[in-house]
């Protein structure tokens, strides 16, 4: 792909404090930017100066949220940089963008896009521990037109931002509201997309969960409403009497790249982990009875994020004493150390 580069006439200030970068408060000098039509297909790749980008106002995507997005990172270890399975992301914004009617971005386009962004700043990776440079790519539609149908033009984009831990825990146990009057999604629907409207529709929940003094939301299912399905926009783990339990992709469930790498390890380091639905009353009944012995969130931003308490209609029931379990602590420590490049990586997930 030809790439145009305009560069920034200045360019900003970094960071001065690593410790404190919080996520997605910073953004690169640079962004990537891509133009979809109908006649010409995917054409004007361009990297250039980050900033505000001209709109119509009718443009599909603030009308009908044709909007799809992925979230990775890259990290620096001496002179190298690294990405952590960007192909897989690239594979989903295309079940994404099919399930949305839209304009589907190439492997090779989406990928490459990714890693000439990230080298171009490559000066904005952080170092510290626990810091990255997130990868934001998302594509849009941009035809102007207020009638809803498929749009016919798109723009696919990719800004980064330098970020250090998603929740201010960070790898300490949360405190989770499970929400039983809101629903994230439903089979049939968007869940698995990862698209801007399923977190516009999550939003309330975290409200709520926050108001009571809660980190994050554990989703039920929208049918039964008694499965769980995801920890705020996290997939989820229970350590059940040694097993490992996480909800099924069945099409309500975010199919995540974290998750996919964990299932992987976890089975490699010989233990069972089953794909099976988890009844919320089960799991409330464990929890008291000691049977549940870990539980987590996976995802890009936060990695692996520890579940320390589950309120449920009031009921309130400690994990693990409130604290970080063995296999939580391994998983995070052996799955950064391949992202970082400091421990080996088996799986040649690594770029
Ligand atoms: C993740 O947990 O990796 C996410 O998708 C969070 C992102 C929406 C900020």
């Amino acid at each position: 792909m030809n790439i145009k580069i305009t560069k920034a006439e200045t360019l900003k200030a970094k960071p001065a404090d690593e410790e404190n970068l919080g996520f997605g408060k910073y953004y690169t000098d640079h962004m990537f930017m891509m133009d979809w039509s109908v006649d010409e297909g995917w054409h004007n790749a361009q990297i250039i100066p980050y900033g505000p980008i001209p709109m119509d106002p009718a443009s599909m995507v603030l009308h009908y949220a044709q909007e799809t997005f992925e979230g990775l990172k890259a990290y620096r270890n001496g002179d190298d940089i690294l990405i952590f399975r960007p192909e897989m992301n690239a594979l989903r914004m295309q079940k994404s963008n099919e399930r949305l009617c839209m304009a589907e971005v190439p492997e090779e386009i989406f990928v490459e896009a990714v890693e000439e962004l990230v080298r171009y700043e490559k000066d904005w990776i952080p170092t510290s521990e626990g810091t990255s440079l997130y990868i934001r790519p998302f594509c849009f539609a941009t035809e102007a037109a207020v009638g809803v149908h498929p749009a016919t033009s798109y723009k696919f984009m990719v800004i980064l931002s330098p970020v250090g831990q998603y929740y201010p825990e960070g790898v300490n146990p949360v405190k989770i509201f499970v929400e039983d009057e809101y629903v994230r999604a439903v089979v049939g629907g968007t869940g698995f997309a990862k698209c801007g409207g399923n977190y516009a529709a999550s939003i309330i929940g975290q409200v709520k969960a926050q108001d009571a003094g809660y980190t994050q939301v554990l989703w039920l299912d929208g049918v039964h409403r008694k499965y769980v399905e995801e920890v705020g926009t996290m997939n989820v783990m229970f350590v059940v009497d040694g097993e490992i339990l996480t909800p099924p992709l069945e099409g309500s469930v975010l199919p995540g790249i974290t998750r996919d790498s964990c299932i992987r390890i976890l089975r490699d380091w010989g233990y069972t982990v089953k794909e099976t639905h988890i009844d919320i009353n089960d799991l409330m009944e464990w929890t008291k009875t000691g049977k549940l012995q870990e539980a987590f969130g996976t995802g890009t931003a936060a990695v692996i994020s520890p579940i320390g308490e589950l309120n449920y209609k009031g009921n309130e029931q400690i994990i693990n004493n409130f604290k970080t379990g063995p296999i939580t602590h391994k998983l995070y420590e052996t799955l950064t150390g391949i992202q970082w490049g400091n421990l080996e990586d088996p799986y040649g997930w690594v770029r």
